[in-house]
């Protein structure tokens, strides 16, 4: 079995990893990337698609926005619709300027993948039989098979940016771990679509039916999602059921609706809150997903994944040219405060904009409470706006 030796062994290709091992590059720190999946299925997969300010500015000064700069469409606010009016938060005009810029997941990973074939550094695709060994000593290692050869790489740091279902936080041990979760009892079912965007900004949607959301990928692909069952199965909605259940949420009283064109592709995801703490086990480091799960209402996933890898990075480089302990001791509480920000963020948002069977006639009235006080005043609109866009990266 070839052995081989890395500053730091990177699971998973999606963007906190590939984002950790640009840093890393960067800083002239060599890493090695492993991600179970196929380049093409990493590239396909349609999630998350709003950038917070800082997740631009790190992409921006990391060298690797030029397309986002093309392409990403800069939105200074947002629409919120209950009762059949539609409401704007001015994102920018509340927070000095800060914005978000809609620019698909998929498109984010493309670059990171093109950024990493240009350094020459290694990423292994389609790997198998991952593991992570001797977490407790100055030496971890990574092991996988590749084309049919297992391999070993003997490391400093291990980083853990193989997402939920990943195999890294399920080799903490139990007892030095603190999980807190809460499931909620409804999903998403999400839609891209061909038809061009009828709003320049997204519109979040309260209705009696449940919640909805339009958003955009460019200037003529619209991305929608419909609150449905956790459990629902995609294929049970035809494309006349999902347009007339998205017209229906979210068309409003100034005459405004989504257009309607064919759908390219459709899926459900569940919705739950998840963090895993702490996001360090000896020279194991967990990032973005691994470590903590957010409803998509707030938008968070992504840029959490980003904030993760900026700080992690940080710490190595410091680790690297120093030796002190203090960054890489600092990571997890670090990161930890700003994700029970954004979990409580997205909770909040999730509790305004969707309805739950268990929620009784008292429940509907105070949802509309909370979301007439919301756009009636500044304070509250800026408090949702500050957190929308995300404070600085620390
Ligand atoms: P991931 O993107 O999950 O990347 C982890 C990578 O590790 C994957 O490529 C995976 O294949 C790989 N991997 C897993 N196990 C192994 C292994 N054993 N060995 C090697 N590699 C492995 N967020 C939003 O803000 N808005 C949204 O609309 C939204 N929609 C989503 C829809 C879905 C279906 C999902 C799952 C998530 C969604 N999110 C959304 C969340 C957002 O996409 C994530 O927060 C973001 O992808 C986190 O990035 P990550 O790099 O931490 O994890
Ligand atoms: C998206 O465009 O995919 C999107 C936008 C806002 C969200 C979640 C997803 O809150």
């Amino acid at each position: 079995m070839p052995v081989t030796r890395t500053q730091v062994g990177i699971v998973g290709a999606g963007p906190a990893g590939l984002m950790l091992g640009h840093l890393l590059h960067l800083r002239g720190i060599d890493s090695v990337i492993v991600e179970n999946r196929s380049r093409e299925h990493v590239i396909d997969r349609v999630r998350a698609g709003v950038l917070e300010q800082g997740t631009v500015d790190l992409m921006t000064a990391a060298g690797v926005a030029q397309r986002l700069h093309r392409e990403g469409m800069r939105h200074g606010g947002i629409g919120i619709a209950f009762g059949g009016n539609r409401h704007r938060i001015a994102l920018a005009e509340l927070t000095a300027g800060r914005a978000i810029t809609i620019y698909g997941q998929n498109e984010v990973v493309k670059d990171l993948i093109d950024a990493r074939l240009e350094t020459g550094r290694p990423v292994y695709f389609e790997v198998d039989r991952v593991g992570v060994h001797d977490l407790t000593t100055a030496q971890p290692k990574l092991r996988f098979h590749h084309g049919g050869d297992a391999h070993e790489v003997t490391c400093d740091v291990v980083a853990g940016c193989d997402g939920f279902h990943g195999i890294c936080r399920t080799a903490i041990p139990a007892t030095h771990l603190r999980v807190y979760e809460r499931d909620y009892p409804f999903g998403w079912l999400g839609v891209l679509a061909s038809a061009p965007p009828t709003s320049d900004e997204l519109v979040y949607s309260l209705h009696d039916r449940g919640f909805a959301l339009f958003s955009m990928r460019s200037p003529s692909i619209t991305r929608l999602y419909l609150q449905c069952a956790p459990d629902e199965n995609a294929e049970d909605w035809s494309d006349d059921r999902i347009w007339a259940e998205l017209t229906a949420r979210l068309s409003t009283s100034d005459g405004w609706a989504p257009a309607v064109g064919p759908i390219l592709q459709k899926g459900v995801t569940g919705m739950r809150s998840f963090v895993a703490e702490p996001m360090r086990y000896g020279r194991l480091f967990l990032a973005g997903d691994a470590a903590h799960i957010v409803p998509p209402t707030g938008a968070k996933g992504l840029n959490l994944a980003m904030a993760d890898v900026y700080r992690l990075a940080e710490a190595i480089a410091e680790h690297s040219t120093s030796v002190r302990e203090d960054a890489l001791d600092a990571y997890s509480d670090r990161g930890l405060r700003r994700t029970w920000r954004a979990q409580r963020f997205s909770w909040w948002m999730t509790s305004m904009l969707h309805r739950s069977e268990s929620d009784n006639a008292f429940d509907r009235r105070r949802q509309l409470a909370e979301l007439d006080y919301l756009v009636g005043s500044r304070a509250a609109m800026t408090s949702l706006a500050e957190n929308y866009v995300g404070v600085p990266f620390d």
